[in-house]
């Protein structure tokens, strides 16, 4: 199966004024109601009363419709086949596809468009290798999220959801929290996940991050250093996760749930072994500050 990553997430927000600005200073690119990211996958903003939208999971800002990408049209036909004996499916113009998941999040397979990254050195100094000479290292005075990398849900029912993304849409297991959590990616070849269910405590879906890779962990630091001073509240973070080994910084987000810049993933292939570990702190990371950093003043922003 084909099922490239997140090509679109549209949300439906109270203010579209505050959400705007929120986009624009968390790095991407304003195009009319549409937030691109370097790769030209993008975050659009509707108004929460917007008809067009698909019905929400819980009140307030949330997201509305989650878009993934598949690699061909001949990829989306089949998919298309594959989910409509699970559920009703609308086809439109262009081959997209539209259904509702087990948790009833709106969710969209289109023909994915995204740009190519051009490839990028990071010399980094080791005690064995010194790639960086007579160069300074990489200061960021603000982040560019160069994709997007996944989405997190909490569901009521993680089985229906796992049965869901793993036989109707190809999704495959990286790993697992027993009764509490599965991590899934679109294909073998993928980041460790792009989509993670989370048992959801009080027994109602809802939406809980999306997450934005920037370059390395330079960028995480100093993207989220200057999005704090901008006024924005983190979540927690900085930090690193166990699992799948990447750094992070999280912030609350006015149009619903979180956001995350992360860097340095572990990426996977059909020769990952899934593995099945406790939900506690140890796991989640191996290191977080709760409520951010402050700047030292060290870089000119
Ligand atoms: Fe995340």
């Amino acid at each position: 199966m084909s099922i490239l990553g997140l090509e679109r997430v549209v949300y439906g927000v109270e203010d579209l004024a505050l959400g705007r600005r929120f986009f624009e200073e968390w790095g991407l690119a304003v195009d009319g109601d549409r937030f691109k990211v370097a790769d030209g996958t993008e975050v659009v903003l509707r108004a929460m009363d917007d008809l067009d939208l698909p019905p929400p999971v819980e009140p307030g800002s949330t997201v509305r419709e989650i878009v993934w990408g598949v690699e061909s049209r001949a990829a989306l036909d089949r998919l298309a086949e594959r989910v409509g004996r699970e559920t009703r499916v609308s086809r439109g113009g262009d081959g997209s596809v539209r259904f509702f998941d087990p948790a009833g999040f709106g969710v969209a397979l289109v023909e994915a468009r995204r740009l190519p990254l051009p490839p990028v050195e990071i010399a980094v100094n080791t005690p064995e290798r010194r790639a960086r000479i007579d160069a300074a290292g990489a200061f960021y005075k603000r982040a560019r999220p160069r994709r997007i990398g996944h989405i997190v849900l909490q569901v009521p029912d993680i089985p229906a959801m796992e049965r869901f993304y793993r036989d109707a849409l190809g999704f495959w297991l990286s790993d697992r929290y027993p009764e509490r959590g599965v991590f899934l990616r679109g294909r073998a070849a993928a980041d460790h996940h792009q989509l993670f269910l989370l048992k959801s405590a009080d027994g109602r879906p809802h939406f809980h991050h999306l997450a934005f890779e920037v370059h390395d962990l330079h960028e995480v630091f100093g993207g989220g250093l200057a999005f704090a001073e901008r006024g924005w509240e983190t979540h927690i973070g900085p930090g690193r996760h166990v699992i799948s080994s990447c750094y992070f910084w999280y912030f609350r987000s006015p149009c619903g749930g979180s956001v995350e810049y992360f860097a340095d993933m572990d990426s996977l292939t059909e020769a990952w072994q899934p593995r099945e570990m406790p939900q506690s702190p140890e796991w989640f990371a191996e290191w977080a500050l709760a409520s951010g950093v402050r700047q030292y003043g060290g870089v000119q922003r």
